[in-house]
């Protein structure tokens, strides 16, 4: 078995393998890493400088083991070339989907580990030399046997073949900081004398920047359940707010004060209790079913049902949210991504909220500041079929146009860009504070929103886009009482350096048709100061008012 990794080979180039490839690319330097995947197109999309996946921080970190960077060598290498990169490895990530199975035995609830064997069998059938395989893909209990089984049946009986388990943690959105700082990395092994030697392989690969405190080696099994449970009880916190927010909305208690008072205790803890439109992502519905499906066939029915339920509140969640009449109205859909900070739209509560919007024959003006034109006409179009999306759907460059004309809009993903909480110039920037001797030379774009006290929220790779008259750099402000043109030009230059820009939501009152309903389905937003610009506003676990009361 090889003690010293040299060679990596990663099946999958999704939102698993690229950033994880990319992360080990990076700190292994005597390590080279070959990330294969069946298609092409998202192979010369990671050789090129337009990534397939949008991560934060993701981009510098693959160019920089793709294409060397100063003294560093190339480490990272893309390719469809999966038998070369099989045979050249030491070691075999698979990372590769496992959706749930839509016919057949377990249809709904099953993992379908078709692609996870496909990449075994492929692996057993190339290998001519020793090979450590990864579990890396988040896999029903047993999987490793099933491999094993793989690799007695079809590989060569010269050729050894240690399957592990070393299941991902990363969240989409914060993957970079995850990979390189994780809770625990887990390795889970068969625990024989040559299983437990690939354990330390791959623990060894980990700890050139993971504290050797922090990876885990345990059984196999052990290892593909404490996955599918961390997945699991995530989701159900997600479900238990959103349950308790249902009886928020009904009573008048809000559930943000709730679920604050709650997480203060610190056997309970504060993450993971923000009540959302509900939980959405590749992993936490299909692992939730996962579990569900496996204490069916143990024969433990309460303990299904107690699963089952945590996907059934996500579900019936949407439903509520669905209930207003759209027909023929136009609808300001705000996001796209199930969360914020990526341009993942899979299992996006969105989704099913637009399918219900559209039946309606509603007209969808979506903006995500990363989701595609043509990724959503693409999406929904295969979902709710081509003619209605090209009749009904509207991607739009920013939120401002998707906004316009709408009389409601829903707020769908949590994008920092959409909150309410710069309303005001913090006091550090009072304009009355800022002297000459403070500023520095603009260079912001816009000046638009300053002079009411509300920055713009145009991201800058969209603001080419803008049709919404943002005004162009040095256009002197309507109110001759304010500052000079440079000092609020400057004025915006330094709340910008401050943090992410913020919706200009005076501005998209003026857009929009009355009634002007807001549903936020995040609570992003300050409800108060909305009704204060002439908004009805609906959020999630809070009493609806006036004319949303239902
Ligand atoms: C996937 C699974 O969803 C998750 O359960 C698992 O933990 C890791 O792999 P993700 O990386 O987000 O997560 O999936 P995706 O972005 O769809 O990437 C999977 C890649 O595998 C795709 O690029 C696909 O083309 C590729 N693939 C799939 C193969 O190369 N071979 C196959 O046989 C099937
Ligand atoms: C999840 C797990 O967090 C990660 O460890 C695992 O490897 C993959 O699955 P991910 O799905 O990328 O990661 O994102 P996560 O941050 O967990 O959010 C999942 C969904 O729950 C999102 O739709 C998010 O908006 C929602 N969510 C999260 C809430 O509604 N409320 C919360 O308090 C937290």
């Amino acid at each position: 078995m090889p003690t010293n990794i040299e060679n990596i080979c990663c099946i999958g180039a999704g939102y698993v393998g690229g950033p994880t490839c990319a992360i080990i690319a990076s700190k292994d330097l005597d390590i080279s890493v070959t990330v294969v995947d069946l298609s092409q197109p998202r192979i010369d999309e990671w050789n090129s400088s337009r990534l397939p996946i949008y991560e934060p921080g993701l981009q510098d970190i693959v160019e920089a083991a793709r294409d060397g960077s100063g003294l560093n060598p190339v480490t990272l290498h893309f390719s469809t070339d999966v038998k070369g990169a099989i045979h050249r490895a030491d070691l075999i990530f698979i990372s590769v989907i496992t959706p749930t199975k839509t016919v057949g035995v377990g249809a709904g609830q099953a993992a379908d580990i078709k692609y996870v064997e496909a990449a075994a069998r492929e692996i057993a059938e190339v290998a001519t030399s020793d090979k450590i395989v990864v579990e890396k893909s988040t896999v029903p209990c047993g999987t490793a046997e099933i491999l094993r089984d793989i690799f007695d049946a079809v590989g060569d009986p010269q050729v050894r073949f240690e399957v592990l388990s070393n299941p991902e943690f990363l969240a989409e959105g914060t993957a970079i900081a995850d990979l390189l700082s994780p809770d625990r990395v887990l390795v889970g092994s068969e625990g024989t004398p040559s299983a437990l030697e690939a354990a330390s392989a791959l623990a060894d690969v980990y700890s050139s920047w993971v504290p050797r405190e922090r990876i885990i080696t345990l059984n196999i099994w052990s290892s593909e359940l404490a996955k599918l449970s961390a997945n699991c009880m995530l989701a159900q916190r997600i479900s238990s707010i959103n349950s308790l927010s249902a009886i928020c909305e009904a009573t008048g208690a809000d559930i943000q004060e709730v679920s604050h008072s709650v997480g203060l205790d610190k056997r309970i803890g504060p993450n993971f209790l923000k009540a959302s439109i509900g939980f959405g992502g590749s992993c936490f519905k299909k692992d939730v079913l996962k579990l569900v499906y496996m204490a069916e066939t143990l024969h433990l029915p309460e303990v299904a049902a107690y699963w089952k339920a945590v996907v059934d509140i996500k579900n019936g969640k949407r439903t509520a949210l669905a209930g207003t009449t759209v027909d023929g109205k136009r609808i300001a859909i705000l996001g796209l991504a199930y969360k914020k900070n990526t341009g993942d739209t899979r299992e996006s509560p969105a989704i099913d909220f637009m399918g219900s919007m559209l039946a309606e024959k509603a007209t969808l003006a979506i903006y995500d500041p990363k989701v595609s034109y043509n990724k959503i006409i693409h999406e929904l179009g295969e979902l709710f079929g081509h003619e209605a999306v090209a009749r009904y759907v509207k991607p739009c460059e920013n939120a401002y146009s998707a906004c316009r004309g709408a009389s409601t809009v829903v707020i769908m993903t949590e994008w920092d860009e959409f909150k309410t909480d710069r309303l005001t110039l913090p006091p550090a920037l009072d304009l009355g504070d800022l002297t000459a001797s403070r500023l520095t030379t603009p260079t912001v774009k816009r000046a638009d929103s300053v002079s009411s006290g509300i920055p713009s929220s145009q991201s800058e790779d969209r603001s080419s886009c803008d049709d919404d008259g943002l005004l162009s750099p040095g256009t002197p402000p309507t109110n001759t009482n304010s500052p000079a043109p440079e000092l609020i030009n400057q004025a915006q230059a330094l709340f910008d350096s401050y943090g992410p820009k913020r919706l200009d939501w005076a501005r998209i009152s003026t857009l929009m048709r009355r009634p002007r309903l807001v549903f936020d389905g995040r609570n992003v937003v300050d409800a108060s100061k909305l009704r204060s610009l002439g908004f009805l506003v609906q959020s999630i676990g809070k009493k609806s008012e006036g004319v949303l009361r239902r």
